[in-house]
């Protein structure tokens, strides 16, 4: 997850407002606590200088490129500070490391070096959801255990229902007829959180077809953004009041629990009536009925706030990515015959049938959505906590209590990491390289790396390369500017781009 997931549900007022907020806060809390104040006693990483108080926060929110390229050079090679080093965002120490580091990084256990700690930190997970999930992180726990092994009935589900939903807002166009989507990112987003409710709840549920909890599903995160903004402005204990006093979270969860209280009590009656004999339906909620906690079933409250810790870290992230591959195929029309030649030659191999086995084949689509990974990912990229003086293989310290971010540019721009041309997109890079889009690795860090790699990534790139099949399929795409607009950069992360794409119908 990455903070794009986050900021591209607040409209630029709702992020300015809480921005303004968040920058006082970090200010006073600067002026209150010296921060770097036990670096001196380590070799620890260079400080990169700020502004009095307030650090670097301005430059990393207005342009993070710019920041970074106070360090790394045009190649994103590091000059002044090497690729280790600490900036002051926010009134918070984040130590920024890059490749040099990466086997560090890959290698320390999470007693010293922290996902779940930076997670909670950063989004507020025991505010929003309550200290029973923060300790269990239930989502990610069945999600890794559970998540892969459906893959070809997660396929099935999620093709019907993506195809439906691009027609909900698509389906209406006669053959040669064109439509201008404007909001392309809110579209995807509901696409998504249909596919998603279909995949965690099941698709027969009554539950994908309650509007109330489709638009949980897919609201959810624009009010988690507001609970994390507000992590950055108001002392921890208060939050929870402020989340229920501020946001819709509440209301949410509440319609979360209306919805999924009676399937969860349903199935509990069914298998203890039928037994052996009850046929276990395959998704999320039923991974998490099965399980269980100190011998003991994990309670109906418990499942819910699973179910909607994963929609926090799946449905926005999806729908980003989603939405990135649209405009770098809508600006790129030049690639567009070769990615339409292989849907045909494809799907003639499967009775004109989307299927997951199909989807396997589409190689050049999957290497179109690598790329599209490599060059869309925020220079800053996946985040840990130290919880203890973390020791880098270079003989630096980095001390307790900072955030430490990837570089991704040192890797993701690196030449000797990705190949030639690394500022160029190229489409068909790692076309015949048996290097799928999942596959996790330096000059593939989008979906993070080592333990804590995303489980949800083979569910993600299965549901974005579908709603890309369908639609280069039946329908011709671009924008208006006829490139590839550029993504918008606010508060140190790339939001998609604002600009609306034509669709006219093919078939
Ligand atoms: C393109 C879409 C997605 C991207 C780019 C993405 C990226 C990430 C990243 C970077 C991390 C942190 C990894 C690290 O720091 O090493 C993560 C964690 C996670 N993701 Fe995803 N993700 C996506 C979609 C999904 C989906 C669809 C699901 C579930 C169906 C999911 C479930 C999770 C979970 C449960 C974690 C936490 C893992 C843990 O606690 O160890 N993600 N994801």
């Amino acid at each position: 997850m990455s903070l794009t997931s986050i900021l591209t549900n607040l409209s630029h007022e709702e992020i300015f407002s809480v921005g303004r907020w968040a920058f006082g806060a970090g200010a006073l809390a600067y002026s209150t606590k010296f921060l770097f104040k036990d670096e001196d006693s380590y070799d620890a990483p260079p400080v990169v200088p700020g502004y009095p108080v307030i650090g670097n926060t301005l430059q990393f929110m207005s342009d993070p490129q710019k920041l970074m390229g106070q360090s790394l050079d045009k190649a994103c090679y590091c000059v002044d500070y090497g690729d280790v080093f600490t900036l002051n965002i926010g009134g918070r120490p984040v130590t920024m490391v890059g490749l040099s580091c990466v086997d560090d990084l890959v290698k320390t256990k999470d007693n010293v070096l922290s996902f779940n700690e930076a997670a909670d930190d950063f989004f507020q997970i025991k505010a929003i959801f309550g200290s029973e999930l923060s300790d269990d992180y239930l989502h990610s726990r069945l999600a890794r255990a559970s998540m892969s092994k459906s893959l070809n009935e997660f396929a099935e589900r999620s093709i019907h229902v993506i195809e439906a939903a691009l027609d909900e807002r698509l389906g209406d166009l006669e053959v040669g007829e064109e439509k201008s989507i404007d909001d392309i990112m809110e579209f995807m987003q509901r696409v998504i959180a249909k596919s998603s409710a279909a995949i965690f709840v099941g698709e027969a549920s009554p539950a994908c077809n309650d509007v109330d909890f489709l638009d949980t599903v897919e609201n959810f995160i624009g009010e988690c953004i507001k609970a994390i903004l507000f992590g950055r402005v108001f002392p921890k204990w208060t939050i929870p009041s402020v989340i229920n006093s501020a946001t819709s979270i509440p209301k949410h969860l509440e319609v979360a629990r209306k919805t999924l209280f009676p399937i969860i009590a349903e199935r509990r009656q069914m298998a203890a009536e039928l037994g052996d004999a009850f046929v276990k339906p395959n998704d999320f909620i039923q991974w998490a009925i099965d399980d269980e906690k100190n011998g003991e079933p994990l309670s109906s409250e418990l499942i819910v706030q699973g179910l909607m810790a994963l929609v926090f870290v799946s449905v926005a992230t999806t729908a980003i990515n989603l939405t990135h591959m649209l405009y770098d195929v809508a600006g790129r029309q030049q690639h567009i015959s070769e990615l339409l030649s292989e849907q045909e030659a494809v799907l003639a191999q499967h009775d004109g049938k989307l299927t997951k086995q199909a989807l396997d084949k589409m190689k050049m689509l999957d290497s179109f959505f690598r790329e599209s990974l490599r060059v869309n990912l925020d220079s800053a990229h996946t985040f840990r906590k130290t919880l203890e003086p973390w020791t880098l293989s270079n003989g630096m310290v980095v001390p307790k209590g900072h955030t430490v971010y990837f570089l991704s540019d040192t890797a993701h721009l690196n030449a000797n990491v990705v190949g030639e041309a690394p500022e160029s997109f190229n489409p068909w890079r790692t076309l015949n390289t048996n290097k799928p889009s999942t596959r996790v690795g330096t000059d593939n860090i989008a979906f993070g790396f080592g333990r804590h790699a995303c489980p949800g990534r083979f569910i993600a790139s299965m549901e974005i390369e579908i709603a890309m099949s369908v639609l280069l399929r039946k329908f011709e795409f671009r924008t208006i500017s006829g490139t590839r607009p550029a993504n918008r950069p606010v508060l140190g992360t790339n939001l998609t781009p604002a600009e609306p794409i034509i669709f006219k119908r093919r078939v």
